[in-house]
């Protein structure tokens, strides 16, 4: 079927329900429909081309229509595309488990595959409440999470209880289970003085909480060194790594949610290994399959593994699956961007380019009406701010984040914001010249939009 634009127009607006849309507002607007991606660029039907400023919604690695992922994919339709996991195993999955296990930081070795980033969330936090059950020593008090303000996990109901940002949670509170939460150390708009005595003050905070309750507390679930959807708050130096000697002096899980920061994000495979944190759980997505098909992965220790053990009328089994759980297309994926990891020496080479970025971010920083860049490797904020002497936002409704995407897509980039905070989170692969283009198209739609 080939059908023209306008066609597609009237069925996308008769027929779809895009996510995290107002489709009052879409039903208004000129979509684009994106029929190709090459390289770091994505084509729209009419073969005008965009550079993927987003990745994809965070998750493109190594670029679209990779020859590498696509002969992987491609040679793996020709044995199978699916079989399931419940009662059979499949080569394409296995063979990932081998490979997540040699790179996941620490002890982490065992592998539980799904499908999103929600779900593996979803599956540690499960995995991490049932641990405590059945270990040797059960510690049945232990019934809450602990976790950081503004933070995100996902959109399914227990990702979204352990999630700290109001528009998403606050018309479901009925339906979430309750958290014990603290202050997430963002100096702006905080009563401290400096960023160190913000950072204090949430640590100091983490360990009262623990000393208090840690008999009832499962383990910190957190996103590590920089919180994405709150819209790129990076953490003070020294915060990860204190948390996680305080979560390992009262016992508790660490348990650290990578589906945004894994896969090279932050400059490292996992940004855990900034510090050499080693987490009992972690959960990856996004980028584990080079962004190509939907694949996701809850990696623990052996230790939590083994509390699941026993006989089968001791019904000690983790009782939770899905469908595509393991998927023999996705891991082919998977597999072929982990090579390619190796290969390109794509961490080795991203160093330089986290540089370049950081630099030409520096006249993005000086615009009249950017509050604060923030950046961590190859994840940037971009805050836009209407008075820039104390970032005094914008009013909500002049939508000035959505504006500005929709100029820097008239000079050929695609990039999404988060609110009135500008994400660039380009493919691992972008070029020196494609970075170029990207903060320039960036810093003069920001000029033309918000003068
Ligand atoms: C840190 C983090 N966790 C979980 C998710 C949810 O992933 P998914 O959209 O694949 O369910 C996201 C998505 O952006 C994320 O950034």
């Amino acid at each position: 079927m080939n059908l023209h634009k306008d066609e597609l127009i009237r069925i996308n607006q008769k027929h779809l329900w895009h996510p995290f849309t107002q489709m009052k507002q879409w039903m208004t607007e000129d979509p684009l429909f994106i029929e190709r991606g090459e390289g770091n660029y994505l084509i729209d039907i009419e073969g005008k081309r965009y550079l993927d400023g987003v990745s994809s919604l965070w998750t493109n690695v190594h670029g679209h229509n990779k020859q590498e992922i696509n002969d992987a994919i491609t040679k793996q339709i020709g044995k199978i595309s699916h079989s399931t996991m419940l009662g059979l195993a499949n080569v394409p999955a296995t063979e990932l488990a081998k490979r997540l296990a040699e790179i996941s930081p620490g002890k982490l070795n065992k592998i539980f595959y799904s499908d999103s980033g929600a779900t593996a969330v979803e599956i540690g936090l499960k995995m991490a409440y049932q641990y405590w059950r059945q270990r040797e020593k059960p510690v049945p008090s232990k019934t809450r999470f602990i976790t950081l303000s503004g933070a995100y996990h996902g959109d399914t109901i227990g990702s979204v209880s352990l999630g700290g940002i109001d528009l998403f949670h606050k018309i479901f509170s009925h339906l979430l289970f309750e958290t014990y939460s603290f202050p997430c150390p963002n100096f702006h708009g905080s009563d401290f003085s400096t960023p160190e005595e913000c950072m204090n003050n949430s640590l100091k905070v983490f360990e009262s909480v623990l000393r208090q309750h840690h008999s009832e507390i499962i383990g910190l679930f957190i996103e590590p060194y920089v919180q994405g959807a709150a819209g790129m708050i990076v953490y003070p130096k020294g915060f990860m790594k204190s948390l996680y000697s305080v979560c390992r002096k009262y016992e508790i899980l660490f348990i650290v949610d990578e589906v945004a920061t894994g896969f090279g994000r932050t400059g490292r495979m996992f940004a855990c290994e900034e510090d050499d944190l080693e987490p009992d759980i972690m959960s990856v997505a996004k980028g584990l399959s080079g962004g190509y098909l939907p694949l996701a992965a809850t990696i623990t220790t052996d230790e939590i593994f083994d509390a699941f053990l026993g006989e089968y009328d001791e019904f000690k089994a983790f009782y939770h699956g899905h469908t595509f759980t393991g998927n023999p297309l996705a891991c082919a994926a998977a597999l072929a961007s982990l090579d390619l990891f190796n290969k390109e020496m794509t961490i080795k080479n991203l160093g330089q380019k986290i540089e370049l970025l950081d630099e030409l971010l520096a006249p993005v920083k000086e615009l009249t009406h950017v509050g604060d860049v923030r950046q961590k490797g190859f994840m940037v904020g971009i805050e836009l701010a209407e008075v820039k002497s104390d970032r005094k936002r914008y009013a909500v409704k002049e939508r000035m984040g959505h504006k500005v995407c929709m100029e820097a897509r008239k000079h050929g980039v695609i990039i999404r914001p988060l609110g009135d905070v500008v994400i660039l989170m380009p493919p691992l692969s972008i070029t020196p010249e494609e970075l170029r283009l990207l903060t320039n198209v960036v810093r003069d739609s920001i000029i033309e939009v918000c003068g």
